[in-house]
């Protein structure tokens, strides 16, 4: 009798209780009326009197072991049950999460930006609300230059404050403001928002997006420029485009061109995109103009270097095969989604 109770007593120790289920079991094992401990107390009558106390007392604490694990473990696994609070109907499905999905504007810019920072180019940003004084003087506009009409914006404050402010018409202004900043070497991209106050079609908006390259270095030449841009064109537009230099014109730069690639379209065959020219103008460049460095304290004696400046929003609607600008803009969700990853 005593060995039963002690393995019993074992038993009861070592059994695990993880369930509602092992819970039942236990209780209908020990300690219910038809149980194996209330078996053990019936069969006390036929113990020898003089052992039963000792027995009875074992016993006893046979049934308290049992109730108290069986107490302990009703207790735990109501504790984990989830608790039903006024209000919340736990039983509910929970709800669905959206998943957003990155702007088209953003996915080139972020090619684009890789690209760059592959080659070793830090990324800079400036105010798209900038001085007058950035936007253009210091870029080397004189102040009734033809190329300020070129860019028309939204002007804050024009002539009241102490210093212009205006939506700024390019990327070009963050160039003046890491020169000022910065000692060169310098070589960085600036990509963001531009504005201009330009009649709204599906192939112009009045805000736009464009990305920045800055180099300043010893003996920069237009060599270097040239070979950053055919990498750059090789591995945004396919390894087989032909690149272009045109000569153009930017005060802030001299010599200046503009750049064109093999319409990746039709391949420089000539379609409806590229104007059956077989190419598209992909960006503005040239070599840093020395006033542009004298004006931010830059020795143009000592130093040199090229910069560029492109559109993105063109890439995006070529690639993506979206035929208005406008839906880049207008937040509707119904284009959105479609770029869901
Ligand atoms: N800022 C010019 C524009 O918006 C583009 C440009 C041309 C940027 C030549 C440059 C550059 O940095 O060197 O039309």
């Amino acid at each position: 009798m005593e060995n039963t109770i002690r393995s019993l007593q074992q038993e009861i120790i070592d059994f695990e209780i993880h369930s509602p289920a092992d819970l039942e079991t236990f209780r209908l094992r020990y300690t219910v009326r038809k149980g194996l401990i209330a078996a053990l107390f019936g069969q006390l009558k036929t113990v020898d009197p003089a052992e039963k106390p000792r027995i009875g007392q074992l016993l006893n604490q046979l049934k308290q072991t049992a109730d108290s694990k069986l107490a302990e473990a009703e207790a735990a696994l109501s504790s984990t049950k989830p608790q039903e609070s006024k209000g919340i109907d736990l039983t509910l499905p929970g709800r669905r999460y959206f998943t957003g999905s990155e702007h088209p504007v953003q996915k080139v810019l972020g090619e684009m930006k890789q690209i760059f920072s592959d080659m070793g180019f830090g990324i800079a940003t400036g105010p798209e609300l900038e001085l007058d004084r950035y936007n253009f003087d210091l870029l080397n506009f004189p102040p009734d230059h033809p190329a300020r009409d070129m860019q028309d914006t939204f002007f804050i404050n024009k002539g009241a404050a102490a210093e212009d402010v205006l939506l700024r018409t390019h990327t070009s202004p963050v160039q003046i403001r890491v020169m000022l900043d910065q000692k060169p070497p310098i070589r960085v991209i600036c990509p963001g928002k531009v504005y201009r106050n330009e009649a709204i079609s599906s192939r112009s908006y009045c805000v736009f997006h464009q990305l920045e390259g800055l180099y300043i270095d010893k003996k920069v030449s237009f060599a270097d420029l040239k070979a950053t841009i055919y990498s750059f064109a090789k591995q945004m537009f396919g390894t087989d485009v032909k690149l272009r230099f045109r000569p153009s014109f930017f005060p802030f730069t001299e010599p200046s061109a503009e750049v064109d690639v093999t319409c990746y379209l039709c391949g420089g065959k000539g379609c409806r995109v590229c104007k059956k020219s077989g190419w598209l103008e992909i960006m503005g460049c040239g070599m840093v103009h020395p006033n542009v460095l004298r004006n931010c304290g830059i020795d143009p004696e000592e130093w040199s270097g090229y910069a560029f400046g492109m559109g993105v929003d063109r890439t995006v609607l070529l690639r993506y095969k979206i035929d208005d600008i406008r839906l880049l803009f207008e937040n509707d969700l119904r284009m959105l989604k479609q770029f869901t990853a």
